[in-house]
């Protein structure tokens, strides 16, 4: 197992094991945080904000320092060629030949793997849009450990904007690596998004138990669904008479409080949609569930978290943040190669799943507007790329963004003797459409696009709704 010169765009490139590896040296950096000057001695990182940003930023810089590196940066758009319409490609193979390794926050959902794949040297994803956040995951996982010894078994509440919040995307992912189960409370409106719960799904093999909301067991600890781990939920599941939620909400290790995301709503979602939700303060917290409950937050906190909490020994927010330092060290330590990763036991299995991939660059986009795929500067040279999550029905997941979605018609590469009359498209629910090799599909976001290319509709597709 090796770290060097690897990037971490999500939460997925890093196994268990080598999350326990970026722990084991953050601890031990931590013991002496003043004395890693050497480590990384003439490394140069470039630290690439183009969102808001205190902690992370700070942290990474700082962790820099320790480390006995040099930071080089931005911390605004309007500073960069970016703003002269230059692509992130040409930004990245820019800044990959002045410095060792890149730190980016960017609000367009899967920059830093763009980035990443044009850089030449290793890119830390600090932040792409609502889609992850993986290293605030890292120091969010470091803290749970530090105070529980173990992420297994564990109840976490999620709790406000799960929609936006890329904290709690990361976040989610990787308590199911390690084995935790989850309670996901949000916000009216701003639930966990369908791609984030198929992958817990399909490719960490969970279940998930989704409650009618009208049917809440506590209108002031609002769950509207539950994550099982495959393991020690199952022998919950199959006691009889046990209600899983009850079971779960009787002791809560975590939780993870976040901040409603308003910078990220679409201009039809309403602004005020979180002004129901409970305030987690002290008064909140007296439930005999919370007793030992390690209240957390990846701040910035607004109106969702009571300033009344800090005193209180459960609070963890401000230790949380702190061990963004060690956590960062550790990680740019091990990514430039300056430090090598101890090895650990492989203890949790890994998500095994391989999905074939459609890039053929035909009329298929990610509807995802946020999407770096779909930016005016760079369609001149990115081609979209999905996986083919599912076949029946056609699903994409953008590779980008990781947006799932369905495209709209396909039609076959494979028409009969290359006559035009042949070359027909189907709509995607069709039974033709299913009788597709995968390796032939050719896919359409609408008809126009597939009539534009020399398709003909089949007879089936005059059934159809209108083109979109
Ligand atoms: C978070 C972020 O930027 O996603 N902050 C952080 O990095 N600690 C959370 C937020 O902005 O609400």
């Amino acid at each position: 197992m090796s770290l060097a010169n690897r990037s971490l765009v999500t939460i997925d490139d890093l196994s268990a094991s080598e999350i326990e590896s970026v722990f084991s040296l953050a601890r031990e950096m931590e013991g002496g945080i003043e004395k890693q000057t050497d480590v990384c001695q003439g490394m140069i990182m470039a630290s690439l904000f183009f969102e808001p940003s205190t902690r992370t930023r700070l942290s990474f810089e700082a962790a820099m320092h320790r480390l006995g590196g040099n930071v080089i940066g931005v911390s605004d758009v309007e500073s960069t060629s970016l703003a002269k319409g230059e692509s992130i490609a040409d930004m990245a193979r820019i800044v990959g030949s002045y410095a060792d390794i890149l730190v980016l926050r960017h609000p367009w959902e899967g920059a830093a793997k763009v980035v990443a794949d044009y850089a030449g040297v290793p890119v830390i994803n600090a932040g792409d849009g609502g889609h992850q956040h993986p290293t605030q995951t890292l120091l969010d996982l470091y803290t749970i450990r530090k105070e529980r010894g173990s992420l297994k078994g564990l109840t976490i509440a999620l709790w406000g904007d799960l929609k936006y919040g890329r904290t709690t995307h990361s976040l989610i992912l990787a308590l199911a690596k390690f084995g935790a189960n989850m309670l996901f409370c949000p916000s009216p409106g701003l639930e966990v998004p369908p791609n984030v719960i198929r992958k817990l799904i399909t490719e960490y093999g969970g279940e998930i138990e989704t409650h009618d909301v009208t049917k809440k067991l506590d209108e002031s600890f609002p769950i509207d669904a539950v994550y099982k781990t495959p393991e020690s939920p199952h022998q919950l599941a199959m006691m009889p008479d046990v209600n899983l939620e009850v079971e779960l909400r009787k002791g809560v290790d975590a939780l993870y409080v976040t901040r409603t995301q308003k910078e990220r709503f679409s201009d039809g979602e309403s602004k005020g949609k979180s002004r129901k939700f409970p305030v987690v303060n002290r008064k909140f917290l007296s439930g005999k569930e919370f007793r030992k409950t390690m209240v957390m937050h990846p701040l910035p906190r607004v109106d969702e978290l009571d300033y009344d909490v800090d005193s209180d020994p459960r609070g963890m927010y401000f230790k949380q943040a702190a061990h963004g330092v060690p956590i960062r060290m550790a990680l740019l330590s091990l990514l430039l190669g300056c430090k090598k990763p101890s090895t650990f036991e492989k203890d949790f299995p890994e998500p095994q799943v391989e999905y074939p991939v459609y890039n053929r660059g035909y009329a298929v986009t990610c509807p995802n507007g946020r999407c770096v795929s779909v930016q005016e500067t760079e369609t001149k040279y990115l081609v979209p790329e999905f996986l083919i999550t599912s076949r029946d029905p056609l699903t994409l997941r953008c590779v980008y963004c990781e947006h799932g979605f369905r495209p709209g018609f396909v039609a076959s590469t494979d028409w009969h003797e290359g006559t035009l009359e042949h070359k027909k498209y189907h709509r995607v629910d069709s039974h033709f459409a299913r009788t597709i090799k995968i390796e032939n599909l050719v896919l359409f976001d609408t008809e126009r696009q597939a009539q534009a290319m020399g398709f003909m509709p089949s007879h089936f597709v005059s059934e159809s709704p209108d083109d979109k």
